[in-house]
């Protein structure tokens, strides 16, 4: 779909990779966005371009408001970029309901609630939803249990959905490696180092644009992930290898 004159929706605006995504997005001729975020005073500013909102998207009350707002403020939504989300890195120990609902809520929920908003309030309109899923989705990594598997959901729901979705809407699933945010250092009790292959949120924001534009419905925003995705999936002990290298990087927090 074409940027120029858009109007666009972008979750998880305050940093990292949403950040990134609502400047580059803002220079385009036209173009309406409506950013959120929790810490709204982060999203960049641009007067009568980027509509900046506080709230909590892992609600439904929180995704309620974030439509509310956009429809208000762009009277339709041609692009909703569901970006907000979060790991824990850590070794699971005790059970713990909430610790568990509370990434399922902002990582699975959230999007999937959002695409059904974005049916419902815009039908038959030529539409595209775009969403942030990782190579983990792929790959296991040790440490990050939770995240792998909210990520997985996700890519699952998104592969099943388009079997049975409009004609109008496009769907794009965007599988970024590790990128430099804010991301790790907010998960990690100490500090960790990233998964081989890492990527400024800069490039990962520019090949997701680069999609969009042309109607991809899976985005890699690193080519050497995306060439080395077949080969990993025909030669499952590939998948297995680079997981048990990815252990030993975390062997700290899964001896704590
Ligand atoms: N970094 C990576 O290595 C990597 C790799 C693959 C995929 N991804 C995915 O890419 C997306 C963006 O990641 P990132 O690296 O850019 O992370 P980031 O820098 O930590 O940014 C996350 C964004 O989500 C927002 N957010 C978090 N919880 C929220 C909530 N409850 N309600 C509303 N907004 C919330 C944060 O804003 P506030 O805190 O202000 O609310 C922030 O703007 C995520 O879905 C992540 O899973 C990341």
């Amino acid at each position: 779909m074409k940027i120029e004159g858009k109007h666009i929706v972008v979750t998880g605006a305050s940093s990292g990779i949403g950040k990134s995504l609502v400047e580059f997005l803002s220079a385009y001729e036209g173009v309406k966005i409506v950013a959120a975020a929790r810490r709204s005073e982060l999203i960049p500013k641009k007067e009568g371009i980027i509509f900046a909102i506080s709230l909590d998207v892992s609600t439904q009350k929180g995704v309620d408001e974030l439509f509310s707002f956009a429809l208000q403020k762009l009277g339709h939504i041609d692009i909703f970029i569901a970006n907000a989300g979060f790991t824990y890195t850590e070794r699971l120990i005790k059970p713990d309901w909430g610790h568990i609902s509370d990434i399922f809520s902002l990582n699975v929920f959230s999007p999937i609630y959002s695409l059904e908003k974005l049916m419902a309030a815009e039908g038959e309109r030529q539409i595209q939803f775009v969403t942030l899923i990782s190579g983990v989705a792929y790959f296991p990594l040790p440490a990050y249990a939770l995240y792998c598997s909210t990520k997985g959901a996700l890519r699952l729901f998104f592969e099943a959905y388009r079997f049975e979705k409009n004609d109008n809407l496009i769907v794009s699933n965007v599988y970024p490696v590790a990128t430099r945010t804010e991301f790790f250092e907010k998960a990690a009790l100490g500090s960790v180092s990233l998964p081989f292959l890492s990527q400024d949120q800069e490039t990962v924001a520019r090949g997701i644009i680069n999609g969009i534009e042309r109607d991809k419905r899976n985005i890699y925003p690193s080519l050497l992930f995306r060439l080395f995705l077949p080969v990993a999936r025909a030669f499952p002990f590939l998948i297995k290898a680079y997981s048990l290298n990815e252990k030993r990087k975390v062997s700290d927090i899964l001896k704590s």
